[in-house]
């Protein structure tokens, strides 16, 4: 049997990671600016990652939901302590997509509408709700396409408020900064301006943290910049360092109900302590404020160097958007140079490192990309 072709595929058969690096089955090395797509959040194979990882999947790497899970209440109880959201309740399941289609649903149960606003160019996931909130025609397929959603404008609060005072919309989803959308970053204003009129109009607003949230931002939550507080906050991607694991933080206003949500393999034991593990690191290592100041010096010492026509992000969320497209650019960094980088439609660089890429690393892609423009 052959593989579904759906990935348009680089050459390349990464076999082994470390920290900030990945080698390819010839030894190449290679710096990883892309951590797999945020996934990677602590750094290839940390070792206290690998240990809890290994000692739990010797004792114990699933049982079902019907039984006390010790270790998904600590995840809740770490995470709520370490976000802020101590108040929250935390409901885990395993993408991304996942996150969002529990979050729209819930939202939905709770206010007894069906129609959700979305933002033009978001991504949301790729399963039936995640699709349609999605602002891209080219993934929805005639199927998911069932009228529940109105995309507005980026940044446009009014127009948003407009449609709120209709009275007939459950949820409005929004990204923390949008990813694919090309590291798209809000305004305070923005933000604020929405959580006013969804609490005026009876909307869940929810916050997408999916790519921007677990420090990467250089807060926890990139919405925190804001000022603001969602009714429910979607992670995924760095939350378990590549174990898929996702979850979704509910405000205290809503009431659980028995058999409304659920998962076989959501919040399993391996997930847990892989996602354990991951808040000791990142607690302990100072990963968020690691972020929050390489993040910083990247984007200034990009801006330094003649190229990109704007340079956005904030931690290490950084996009670099080109007059022309970056294909080959992208291609001279991973087979000349040996970097690894993310990609936002044609024209822009993503750079989504692992939170742990130490000043040299930054100075040794900076020396790279420059190396690279120069041709
Ligand atoms: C903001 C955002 N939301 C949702 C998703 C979907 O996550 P997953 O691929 O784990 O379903 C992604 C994935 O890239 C994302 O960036």
């Amino acid at each position: 049997m052959k593989l579904f072709d759906v990935y348009p595929l680089f050459p390349v058969n990464i076999v082994k990671g470390q920290g900030c690096n990945v080698w390819d089955e010839n030894g190449q090395e290679y710096l990883d600016l892309y951590g797999g797509h945020a996934v990677i959040s602590v750094g290839h194979a940390h070792p206290h990652y690998v240990e809890a990882v290994s000692r739990q999947v010797a004792t114990l790497g699933f049982y079902s939901n019907s039984v006390i899970n010790k270790l998904q209440q600590q995840v809740a109880e770490r995470l709520g302590a370490f976000s802020g959201y101590e108040d929250y309740q935390f409901f885990m399941i395993n993408s991304g997509a996942e996150a969002n289609e529990n979050a729209l649903k819930l939202a939905s149960f709770h206010t007894g509408k069906t129609r959700v606003l979305s933002f033009s160019h978001s991504f949301h996931g790729r399963t039936s709700l995640a699709v349609e909130v999605t602002n891209n025609p080219k993934i929805i397929a005639p199927i998911n396409a069932n009228g529940h959603v109105t995309y507005i404008p980026w940044g446009d609060a009014n127009a948003a408020d407009a449609e709120l005072k209709k009275g007939d919309v459950c949820a409005v989803i929004v990204e923390g900064i949008q990813g694919v959308g090309g590291i798209q970053v809000p305004t305070d204003e923005f933000f604020r301006s929405l959580r006013k009129s969804c609490t005026e109009n009876g909307a869940v607003l929810i916050l997408d943290e999916i790519q921007s949230g677990y420090g990467r931002s250089g807060k926890f939550f990139a919405h925190q910049y804001t000022g603001i507080k969602p009714d429910m906050i979607t992670v995924a991607k760095g939350i378990a360092n590549g174990l898929p694991c996702a979850g979704l933080l509910i405000s205290p206003e809503f009431e659980p109900v028995y058999g409304q949500l659920g998962t076989t393999f959501g919040g399993n034991h391996l997930a847990c302590a892989a996602a354990l593990a991951v808040l000791d690191i990142i607690e302990g290592e100072g990963l968020v404020e690691n972020a929050a100041k390489v993040g910083q010096y990247l984007i200034d010492e990009i801006s330094k160097i003649k190229g990109p026509k704007e340079v956005r992000g904030r931690g290490l969320m950084i996009g670099m958007e080109f007059e022309e497209p970056i294909k080959d650019l992208r291609r001279s960094l991973l087979f000349d140079e040996h970097v690894f980088t993310g990609v936002s439609g044609t024209n822009v660089i993503r750079l989504l490192p692992p939170l742990c890429l130490s000043q040299a690393q930054a100075d040794q892609f900076l020396e790279c990309y420059s190396k690279v423009l120069a041709k």
